[in-house]
């Protein structure tokens, strides 16, 4: 009896497989959290209502033909896990990214358990994990994560180009440019997409390796957390001739409003 429930057992962890995230949030659990909030992990119809609402009306629709997966939700392989939207090894396996007249292309790496990441110091290193012992054994050390190798070689991850795959451009079939989002944010390494929509804020990245700070995993952008960029945006009211002027300055190396869909309003009170 006993051997029966262990192998029903068995059997259904098989069947209901893990999402990724359960995985990671045991060392990365302030990472996990702000992820789970952002717009990258609710990227999917499920969860964006704005998104669903123009898929709804798509062409496509109709034929089940899903092809927006290829950003909002990259790792989807079957229906169910396009729930998950965007993960956290879509980015961190993206090895490449390839140009192209009608929109970019990522290029994932095969090997899923080395990750790709950025941090200053280290660019050149490959770590795998390891254990050191000193002092005859009596003192371990950990290197590296037990769970993942980590490579902080590739060039990408400095620059931020590891989001033109998917942000770049996009065009219709008519040739006609739906959206761009200038490339001068993804060359330099001092500020670049990701200094100003991932800044780091208070909080250890993992709960083996303490540190201060790590890279806000919540994406701040147009929905949410608008307020981590007010820096990067100046408002001035003037009163001019017989009535008034306010202007807007846009510090950020794109566009003001990148998504055609986007509509800003500007609430005037006077008493
Ligand atoms: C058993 C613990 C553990 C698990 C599970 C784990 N990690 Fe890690 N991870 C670590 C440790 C420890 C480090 C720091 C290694 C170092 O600094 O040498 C790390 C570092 C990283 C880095 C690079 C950080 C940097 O310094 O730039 C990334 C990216 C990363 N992990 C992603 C993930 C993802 C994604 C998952 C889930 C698929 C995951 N990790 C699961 C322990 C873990
Ligand atoms: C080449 C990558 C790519 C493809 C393919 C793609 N999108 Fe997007 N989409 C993006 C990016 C990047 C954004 C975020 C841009 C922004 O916020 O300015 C976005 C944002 C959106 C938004 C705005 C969402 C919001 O919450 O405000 C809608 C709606 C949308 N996409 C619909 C679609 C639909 C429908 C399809 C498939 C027919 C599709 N997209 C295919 C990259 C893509
Ligand atoms: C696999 C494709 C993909 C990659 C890679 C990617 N993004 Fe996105 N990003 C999206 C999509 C799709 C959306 C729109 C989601 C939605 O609104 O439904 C988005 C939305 C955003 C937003 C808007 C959030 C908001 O609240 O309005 C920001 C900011 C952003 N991404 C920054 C980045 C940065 C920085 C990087 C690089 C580190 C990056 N993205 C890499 C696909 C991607
Ligand atoms: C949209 C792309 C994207 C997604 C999705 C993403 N990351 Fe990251 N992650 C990055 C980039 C880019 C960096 C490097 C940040 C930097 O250099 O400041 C990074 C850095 C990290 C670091 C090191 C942070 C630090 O400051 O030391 C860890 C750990 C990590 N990611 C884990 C995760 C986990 C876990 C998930 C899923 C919950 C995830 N990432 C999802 C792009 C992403
Ligand atoms: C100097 C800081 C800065 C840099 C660098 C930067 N951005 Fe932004 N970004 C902003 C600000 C400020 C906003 C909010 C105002 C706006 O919508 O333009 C924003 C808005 C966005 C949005 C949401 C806009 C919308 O209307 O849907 C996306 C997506 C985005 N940025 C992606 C990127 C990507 C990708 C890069 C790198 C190529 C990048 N940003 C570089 C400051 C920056």
């Amino acid at each position: 009896m006993k051997k029966i429930l262990l192998l029903a057992v068995a059997l259904s962890s098989l069947l209901v497989a893990k999402s990724e995230m359960e995985t990671c949030v045991k060392c990365h659990p302030t990472i996990v959290e702000e992820f789970k909030g952002s717009m990258h992990k609710n990227s999917s119809f499920y969860d964006d209502e704005i998104h669903k609402a123009v898929w709804d009306k798509h062409p496509l629709k109709a034929k089940g033909d899903y092809n927006c997966a290829e950003c909002h939700a990259p790792n989807a392989k079957a229906e169910e896990d396009v729930k998950e939207g965007i993960t956290c090894t879509t980015c961190h396996t993206i090895k490449d990214v390839e140009e192209h007249k009608s929109k970019n292309k990522n290029v994932y790496a095969k090997d899923t358990k080395t990750l790709y990441s950025a941090e200053a110091g280290r660019e050149s290193e490959k770590v795998a994990y390891k254990q050191e012992s000193s002092w005859f054994g009596m003192n371990k050390t950990t290197v590296g994560s037990p769970y993942h190798d980590i490579d902080y070689s590739n060039e990408k991850f400095y620059t931020a180009q590891v989001c033109m795959g998917c942000h770049s451009h996009r065009e219709n079939s008519h040739e006609f440019m739906l959206c761009e989002t200038g490339k001068e944010g993804a060359k330099d390494k001092q500020e670049n997409c990701i200094t100003c929509h991932m800044p780091k804020v208070e909080g250890s990245a993992t709960t083996i390796r303490h540190s201060q700070k790590h890279a806000f995993h919540g994406f701040a952008g147009a929905r949410k957390h608008p307020e981590m960029l007010t820096q990067y945006v100046d408002l001035n009211f003037k009163k001019a001739g017989n009535g008034f002027e306010v202007s807007v300055e846009n510090k950020a190396p794109h566009n003001f409003m990148l998504h055609p869909l986007r509509v800003a309003e500007l609430r005037v009170k006077y008493h």
